[in-house]
C-alpha cells in the first residue's frame, strides 16, 4: 500500500477551513502566521513560498519576512521579538538551517511559546517530553496522522527512528513513544544499524542522506515512514538508487528526488510505505496550518 500525503493533506486542509471561519468570526481576524526566511538558500526559498501560499488558500494572513543572510544575532532576536508583540501574529515560525553566525538556540528561545507553531521552543519540546498537550513539531506528527489516518496500529508495535535531529528524530521517537509503540533511536554510531532496523514494525528513516536505506534493513511486511528529501543529479547515482525504468525520467529531467530509502527496495518489501515525492512532504505544511489556527484559537479565546 502507497500512503498517499496528498490526500491526507487535504483532508488535515478540509478540516482548517471552518475552524479559520470560527477565528474571524470570533475574532475579526483570520489566523496570522509569520515566516522568517533569512538569507536565500533556495531549498529554503520553496517551503517557505508554499507555507504563506497554503495560509492564504486557507483564508489565513501569511507574511514572509526576508533578512538578509548577513544579519546578526542581535538583530534576528529584534525581529522576533517585534513579532512576539504583534497581537495579530499567532505563529511564528524562523525557517531552519540560519546562517552560521546566527545563535539559532537563542532565536527558538526568543520566540514567544504561545506563539511558536513549529513546536522547537525548550518549554513546548519540554511538553511533548511530558506527554502535555502542545505544538507538537510539523514532520513528525504529520507522520502520526497519516499512520491514524491508514489505520495503522501504532501501540505495541516494534518503532526504529533512524536519525536523532531536533527538529524529526527526537520529537518522531517521543511522539510514537505516546502513541505506545515501543521505540528505539538509531544514530552515526549505532552498532549493526540495518539488523536493528530489521526488527522494526514500523521504520522512520529521517537521516537525509539518499536511498541510505536499503533492502537489508527492512523487515518484509514493515510499514516505511521516508521523511527525507534528496535531489539526485549525477547519473552514476541514479543509476545505483532507481530501477531501470525511472531512468528515462532521470535522463529527460536530469534530477531526481529520492528519500532516504532505496525506493524499489521500499515497494518490493513493505506492506505500506511512503513515495517520495507525495508521502511525508505534504504533510508538514498542513501540521503547521493547523498548528497556527491552535494557536489562533487559544490566544482569541474569551
Ligand atoms: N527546516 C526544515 N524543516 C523545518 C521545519 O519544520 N521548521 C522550520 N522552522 N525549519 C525547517
Amino acid at each position: 500500500m502507497i500512503l498517499d500525503g496528498n490526500r491526507i493533506r487535504d483532508q488535515i486542509k478540509a478540516e482548517c477551513r471552518p475552524r479559520v471561519e470560527q477565528v474571524i468570526a470570533r475574532a475579526g481576524r483570520p489566523p496570522g502566521l509569520a515566516v522568517v526566511l533569512v538569507g536565500n538558500n533556495p531549498a529554503s526559498e520553496v517551503y517557505v513560498r508554499s507555507k504563506t501560499k497554503t495560509a492564504a488558500e486557507l483564508g489565513m494572513r501569511g507574511e514572509t519576512l526576508t533578512p538578509p543572510a548577513s544579519i546578526s544575532t542581535e538583530e534576528l532576536l529584534e525581529i522576533v521579538e517585534c513579532l512576539n508583540a504583534r497581537p495579530e501574529i499567532d505563529g511564528i515560525l524562523v525557517q531552519l538551517p540560519l546562517p552560521p553566525q546566527i545563535d539559532s538556540q537563542r532565536i527558538l528561545l526568543a520566540i514567544a511559546p504561545e506563539k511558536d507553531v513549529d513546536g522547537f521552543h525548550p518549554y513546548n519540546v519540554g511538553l511533548l517530553a511530558i506527554g502535555r498537550e502542545g505544538p507538537r513539531p510539523c514532520t513528525p506528527a504529520g507522520v502520526i496522522q497519516l499512520l491514524k489516518r491508514y489505520d495503522l496500529p501504532i501501540a505495541g508495535k516494534n518503532a526504529v527512528v533512524v536519525g536523532r535531529s531536533d527538529i524529526v528524530g527526537k520529537p518522531m521517537a517521543l511522539l510514537l513513544l505516546q502513541e505506545n509503540a515501543t521505540v528505539t533511536i538509531c544514530h552515526s554510531k549505532t552498532r549493526d544499524l540495518p539488523g536493528v532496523c530489521r526488527a522494526a514494525d514500523i521504520l522512520v528513516a529521517a537521516i537525509g542522506r539518499p536511498a541510505m536505506v536499503t533492502a537489508d534493513f527492512i523487515k518484509p511486511g514493515a510499514v516505511v515512514i521516508d521523511v527525507g528529501i534528496n535531489k539526485i543529479e549525477k547519473r552514476a547515482d541514479a543509476e545505483r538508487i532507481f530501477e531501470p525504468e525511472r531512468l528515462a525520467d532521470f535522463d529527460r529531467r536530469g534530477s531526481l528526488l529520492v528519500g532516504d530509502v532505496r525506493p524499489g527496495d521500499m515497494a518490493r518489501l513493505a506492506s505500506a510505505y511512503t513515495p517520495v515525492p507525495g508521502g511525508v512532504g505534504p504533510l508538514t505544511i498542513a501540521m503547521l496550518m493547523r498548528n497556527t489556527i491552535e494557536s489562533a484559537e487559544r490566544r482569541t479565546a474569551s
